[in-house]
């Protein structure tokens, strides 16, 4: 399938791609969400978390994805809540989820947590019961997951496609403008940087019958200066920048600062971001000769194996990152007064 790619600036995209049927739906949940929120004075993050697919076909059998758990969205937005945050949870669908998150893996697995007690005579039906040695972790994440449903403060939203979270993420930006630096935005969501326009996409499953199949996908167009610039004015705005090559991660997210002009970019390896992140903003200086602005990079580690060592539970590395853009967030919020 040879085609000529196209250059897609974010307006383009949105004048020659389709909306996902369920968006104006969930556009009024989100504004509903995020007024009753403003009314009552609290701060909402939108945590974006898990990989976006890439269809092939428009009737899609096949489809390109990554790797993207959602590990780093849902383990956040549990601490962003736990914070006194409201929290707009929107993940790739069956990713991981906020408090479910801890009994969805294959290593932790909800059933060999429930005992059956045997019943007490004939006519009375068995009883489930929690393992014992389970149930002090168990009450403390129902706990939370019931206290956060009675206050009202997660809201979800779900995407599978790319083409369905740049839609999200536009509409759920803009319904955030209204809060102004109350809102803010942080983007761990692996999106794809390549599509294949609905345009350009075979109606049916590509056939196998001839051969090779080459397929030239376009550029997902970079929609963070859109964001930044038009969308949510004020919004305090943290994207992510994941690299495999460590040397990497520093320029890139450098870059990153001074293209979109956002707040902060969070720098993390594939394979040590569970323990190791660099936070990367801009800072200015000032000296005899005036003002300069140059780059803040503050790393933050946790020591995985001492604390397992130790018997204490895995700690998590979001509860650091999450305290640390609270901490900036506030600050952000009182500078505007
Ligand atoms: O889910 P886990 O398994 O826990 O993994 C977490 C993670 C490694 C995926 C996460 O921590 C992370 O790094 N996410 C960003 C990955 C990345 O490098 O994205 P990027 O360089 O393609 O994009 C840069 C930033 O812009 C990201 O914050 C991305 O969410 C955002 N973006 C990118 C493209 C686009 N069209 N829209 C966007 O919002």
């Amino acid at each position: 399938m040879h085609t000529e790619p196209t250059t897609f600036s974010a307006e383009s995209y949105f004048a020659t791609q389709p909306p996902p049927p369920t968006l104006q739906d969930d556009v009024d949940q989100v504004r509903k969400f995020v007024e009753k929120h403003a009314r009552e004075g609290r701060s909402v993050v939108l945590v974006t978390s898990g990989g976006t697919t890439v269809p092939l076909e428009l009737n899609v059998v096949r489809f390109l994805d990554n790797f993207s758990a959602g590990t780093r969205g849902a383990t956040s937005a549990e601490y962003f809540l736990k914070a006194g945050y409201a929290v707009i949870f929107m993940h790739r669908q069956f990713s991981l989820q906020p408090y479910s998150r801890h009994y969805s893996h294959s290593t932790n697995p909800f059933l060999d947590f429930l005992d059956i007690d045997p019943p007490e005579n004939e006519a009375v039906p068995p009883r489930i019961s929690v393992t014992p040695n389970k149930r002090t972790d168990l009450l403390q994440v129902l706990a939370a997951y019931k206290k956060v449903h009675e206050l009202g403060t997660l809201h979800s939203l779900t995407f599978v496609t790319v083409n369905d979270y740049l839609w999200l993420l536009r509409a759920v930006s803009q319904e955030m403008a209204i809060l102004k630096r109350k809102a803010m935005f942080y983007l761990a969501a692996a999106v794809s940087d390549f599509f294949l326009p609905q345009q350009k996409m075979s109606e049916h499953k590509i056939q196998s019958g001839k051969g090779n199949l080459s397929i030239e996908m376009d550029q997902v167009p970079k929609i963070l200066k859109p964001l930044v610039d038009e969308w949510t004015p004020g919004g305090y705005i943290i994207s992510f920048k994941l690299e495999t090559d460590q040397n990497l991660l520093l320029p890139k997210a450098r870059q990153a600062l001074e293209r979109y002009g956002h707040q902060v970019v969070i720098g993390n390896d594939l394979h040590r971001r569970k323990f190791e992140v660099v936070f990367v903003s801009k800072e200015r200086a000032k000296d005899g000769s005036g003002v300069s602005d140059s780059f803040a990079e503050d790393w933050l580690r946790i020591d995985l194996h001492n604390n397992v060592a130790a018997g204490f539970a895995e700690k998590e590395i979001e509860e650091d990152i999450v305290a640390e853009l609270v901490k900036r967030h506030s600050n952000w919020i009182e500078n505007s007064r």
